[in-house]
């Protein structure tokens, strides 16, 4: 079974081959979506945009950009993926769609 590292919330999953990378993080209480992006997504439609991950190491072991991705990630980094769109294939390192929040002086 394939393993997901999500690196900047120190968590590893397992997930069955052809998971949902979207539904497999959330599934694993990961924190996709980024302030109020977590109301206001399109729930795996691939029309928002919101779901970005970066995948740092298995890019191999995903299928194909979309065309949604295609879409929403031009002029992105070729390891920038709408996990709504993914199926994963086998392992995979990821960064999430982390936007740090603004310090309080
Ligand atoms: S959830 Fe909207 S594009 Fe992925």
């Amino acid at each position: 079974m394939p393993k997901i590292e999500f690196l900047l919330e120190e968590r590893k999953i397992e997930v069955g081959k052809y998971a949902n990378l979207r539904k497999a993080a959330l599934k694993a209480g990961i924190d996709v979506y980024v302030g109020v992006d977590r109301l206001a997504n399109c729930h795996g439609l691939g029309q928002c945009g919101t779901c970005t991950m970066q995948i740092v190491e298995g890019m191999e072991n995903l299928t194909p950009r979309t065309e949604a991705e295609k879409k929403h990630l031009a002029g992105k980094p070729d390891n920038w993926r709408l996990s709504c769109q993914c199926e994963v294939l086998g392992d995979l390192c990821i960064i999430t769609n982390y936007k740090p929040k603004p310090r309080r002086q």
